[in-house]
């Protein structure tokens, strides 16, 4: 059964300038136990995406069309106590920054211990003891890490802390959005290797969110690229990565550094994103589109099956 049913959803920000669609009617269903990898450009509307996923969309934000099915219950539909339970004890998110989710004046322990007493009927010492399981989990158990404070620890064990945070509700989905970007290169393959390992080992479903698809077509069972708030290729990501079908999609793994071919000049994609302030009238993309034509300046595409599940929004596919 699908876990998560997302159709036609859209945010915008209503703001001084005008409104900036920063989610413009996606769709797209994840399974219990898989993995989905959604990757895009910095401003195309990824974080966006999470946060309208758990209804946490910041003022002037707001969720202006769509339907998000969660175990076929419409999370938009929920009073906000019935919310709140979904994100404790369904739906967990972290996030890139995590010294920013932790407060700095509580040991690392004590707070996963109260994100255990939070959502679990269980004593204090049973929730420390869960706290230390989860510490062990994410390979942080040395010595002392349960009574350190988040700002003595390092980047990577940080990030790690946030992942036992995150899995303290034994979430059925997980939304990782940039885990990684903060780290240096070497931790966040660890860290990575991690979050897919546990993904793996609880049969938890997984949202990946990345700029850098590099990082995470061989991770995710799924890839979705995100263009200007839409989603514009969508498909099984050994198929996506061996058959783009989107010219954004090719510039994108054409830019993913490859020692192997270091001889080859690295690729980009020429041009820049349009502002969502101001989207040309036809596909977002065509201004730095090479197979660009006159309905494409006229008709934004819409995304459509062209067979197995690979979807796709071009009108020259
Ligand atoms: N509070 C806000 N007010 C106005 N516009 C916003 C606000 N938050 C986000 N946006 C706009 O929504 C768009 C999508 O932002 P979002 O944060 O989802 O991008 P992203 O894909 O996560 O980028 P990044 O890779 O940099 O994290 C951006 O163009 C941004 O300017
Ligand atoms: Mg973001």
């Amino acid at each position: 059964m699908d876990l998560l049913k997302v159709s036609n959803l859209s945010t915008s920000f209503f703001t001084d300038a005008g409104e900036v669609k920063a989610v413009r009617g996606i769709s797209f269903f994840l399974n219990e136990g898989k993995s989905l990898g959604l990757v895009g450009e910095s401003g195309c509307g990824k974080s966006v995406t999470a946060l309208s996923l758990i209804n946490l969309v910041p003022y002037p934000g707001r969720i202006i069309a769509g339907n998000i099915f969660y175990r076929g219950k419409d999370l938009l539909q929920l009073e906000s106590k019935n919310m709140l339970d979904v994100r404790g004890k369904e739906i967990a998110m972290i996030f890139q920054e995590p010294l920013t989710a932790f407060n700095p004046v509580f040991s690392i322990g004590s707070q996963v211990q109260e994100a255990i007493l939070t959502h679990q009927k269980v004593s204090k010492k049973e929730a420390l003891n869960k706290a230390s399981k989860l510490l062990e989990d994410v390979g942080i158990s040395q010595e002392g890490v349960i009574e350190n404070y988040p700002h003595q620890l390092s980047g990577g064990m940080r990030q790690r802390a946030m992942i036992a945070m995150a899995l303290s509700c034994d979430p059925s989905l997980l939304i990782a959005d940039e885990p990684t970007t903060a780290l240096d290169v070497t931790i966040q393959a660890q860290v990575l290797e991690l979050i897919s390992e546990i993904q793996k080992k609880r049969n938890m479903s997984m949202i990946l969110i990345t700029h850098d698809l590099g990082i995470v077509a061989d991770r995710v069972e799924y890839l979705a690229i995100m263009y200007c708030g839409k989603i514009v290729e969508y498909s099984l990501a050994k198929e996506l990565i061996s058959k783009p079908l989107h010219p954004y999609t090719s510039g994108l793994i054409d830019s993913i550094p490859d020692i192997s071919r270091r001889e080859k000049p690295l690729r980009t994609i020429k041009g820049a994103v349009p502002s969502l302030l101001n989207l040309p009238k036809g596909c977002s993309f065509c201004d730095r589109c090479f197979m660009v034509d006159s309905l494409c300046r006229l008709q934004e595409p819409q995304l459509r099956d062209i067979g197995a599940g690979h979807m796709v929004a071009c009108h020259r596919v």
